[in-house]
């Protein structure tokens, strides 16, 4: 009631208890969702608001204003809602913008070929995050999912029964192999040091003691400090009634060195991606689902590309192909911004430029469906990632399903260079080149008992055109925060969560304060 009150201007902003801090600065003021009661408390009325775009952010912005009675529009230029968070089931189709190769940040590039269109052929049940597929807990995307309603189960984004294969190995081995080398090898290393007074200068006896009995645990060395190997490898044969078969002597140091496992060990050790981690049952776009839902399918105009927006001293005019212009009190673009960017209008020279400085960046994801779940009943994997430093990034199998009869693999996951090499292919090329490389893990099985595929580059997805964005500098991150004259902006590449759909979220939220404020006290 207190922080409603505050919104409204109703309570002392001041608060008098010791303010709250996060990290040492000041914890953000906790989000307040307009609501109708703001308007009989105040008096005015809802505005009519032009939400350009039906991805995360833009639904969220129309959910939210919503609530408080807004009249909302969303305009969406393609024939689905949730942009990125696209789920993949069979039935649907997938087209490509004609391929198009990138060199560094040049976007202008030549064409290869006419676009293509996939005909996503799963059986009933298999689904594909073809983009966001995995939610941080401390993310608010879990607090849409609970107010949503949408159902969720654990997303695995780390398996130690998984594989890691390097360019430096000869063959791929299980992650709780490679980490059990690697974290004795590091702590032989350092407790040998140690032990012989190379770090005197930084430790006390004390330290030195802690230090040994902490290596010791981490490394599972023994006591003379020799890695030589334990269970943690795992086993050829696992125990049971009998005593097992253990893997044998580990690689040598120089070796393991060589397999180049920092990033492939520590991918969970992120912030972003640490588990536990979220998946919404049934496909990730049951959030964007629930979101148009609650909008309603009414305010949804899918098909409707937006050619022009306009400030106009009293409102917001856009145009669209086929359409009379809309007008409406406010507008927000919730589309990339190289998109934005392209769009003519009168927003003014620093607004445009602003919008052409983020970078669009390329990922692709490859679904592969399978008719046996052979990584479940002869690896022994369920659900994680292979990670790699081959030209697929990662391997993913599936978190949902167990023991069903099909499942789905994602054949590659890869940003970058590696993303390009295969957005330029055509699908087939993309499907023959991911399995090669899948082969160098599972073996010949990788290439056995597929049933369908569906590859997606998101530089090539039409009105999305990039997986996400980069800033190659923070100017303009500061100017499009704030409108352009009735114009807000909202995105995931308008945070510091871009690539998230925590991202799309937070920024929707704060827009749509803002603009609930201005509202508020313009009338
Ligand atoms: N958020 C994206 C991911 O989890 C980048 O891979």
């Amino acid at each position: 009631m207190y922080a409603a009150m505050g919104v409204l201007g109703l309570a002392p902003s001041k608060e008098t208890g010791p303010v709250p801090t996060v990290g040492g600065a000041a914890a953000p003021a906790p989000y307040v969702p307009p609501q109708r009661s703001d308007f009989s408390l105040r008096g005015g009325r809802p505005a009519t608001v032009l939400v350009l775009g039906a991805g995360v952010a833009g639904l969220a912005c129309a959910y939210e204003l919503g609530k408080a009675g807004y009249d909302c529009t969303v305009l969406e230029a393609r024939d689905r809602v949730g942009g990125r968070s696209m789920t993949l089931r069979g039935g649907d189709a997938v087209t490509e913008l004609p391929a198009r190769v990138h060199s560094g940040t040049t976007q202008a590039a030549a064409t290869l070929g006419a676009g293509e269109t996939q005909q996503v052929t799963f059986g009933a049940g298999t689904y594909f995050n073809a983009g966001p597929a995995r939610i941080a807990q401390w993310m608010v995307t879990l607090d849409y999912c609970r107010e949503l309603g949408v159902p969720l189960e654990v997303f695995v984004n780390a398996n130690a029964s998984a594989y890691i294969l390097t360019e430096g190995m000869k063959a791929p081995v299980r992650a709780r192999t490679a980490r059990a080398d690697a974290y004795g090898y590091v702590s032989e290393l350092l407790a040998k040091a140690t032990d012989a007074g190379a770090l005197d200068a930084r430790l006390s006896d004390a330290d030195k003691e802690r230090l040994l009995d902490f290596l010791s645990d981490f490394g599972e060395i023994g006591e003379s400090y020799g890695y030589t190997g334990g269970d943690r490898r795992g086993y050829r044969v696992n125990p049971g009634v009998g005593a097992g078969t253990g893997l044998g002597t580990p690689p040598s140091l120089t070796e393991v060195l060589s397999q180049a496992l920092g990033r492939m060990l520590t991918m969970d050790a992120g912030y972003e991606q640490a588990m536990p981690m979220f998946q919404p049952v049934g496909g990730m776009d049951g959030i964007v689902r629930a979101l148009a839902a609650q909008v309603g399918a009414e305010r949804i105009r899918t098909g409707t590309r937006v050619t022009r927006i306009m400030n106009r001293p009293e409102g917001v005019e856009v145009t669209f192909d086929g359409g009379a212009p809309l007008k409406a009190d406010y507008c927000v673009a919730a589309l990339p911004p190289h998109l934005l960017a392209r769009i003519p209008g009168n927003l003014g020279a620093d607004v445009r430029t602003a919008l052409a400085t983020p970078v669009p960046m390329s990922a692709g994801k490859l679904g592969l469906e399978y008719g046996r779940r052979w990584w479940e009943i002869e690896d022994r994997v369920y659900g994680g990632a292979t990670e790699t430093d081959l030209d697929v990034g990662h391997i993913w199998y599936p978190s949902y399903g167990f023991h069903t009869e099909r499942g789905l693999i994602v054949g590659y996951y890869n940003t970058g260079e590696d993303a390009e090499t295969y957005n330029a292919l055509p699908h087939r090329e993309r499907l023959r080149r991911a399995l090669a490389q899948g082969r160098r893990v599972h073996g010949g099985k990788y290439g056995t008992d597929l049933i369908a595929s569906v590859s997606v580059a998101w530089r090539r997805q039409p009105h999305i055109e990039g997986s996400w964005v980069r800033w190659p500098s923070l100017s303009g991150f500061t100017l499009l925060q704030r409108p352009a004259g009735r114009v807000y902006f909202a995105g995931d590449w308008l945070t510091h969560l871009i690539a998230w759909q925590a991202g799309a979220f937070e920024s929707a939220r704060k827009v749509v304060t803002e603009l609930h404020h201005r509202v508020l006290k313009e009338g």
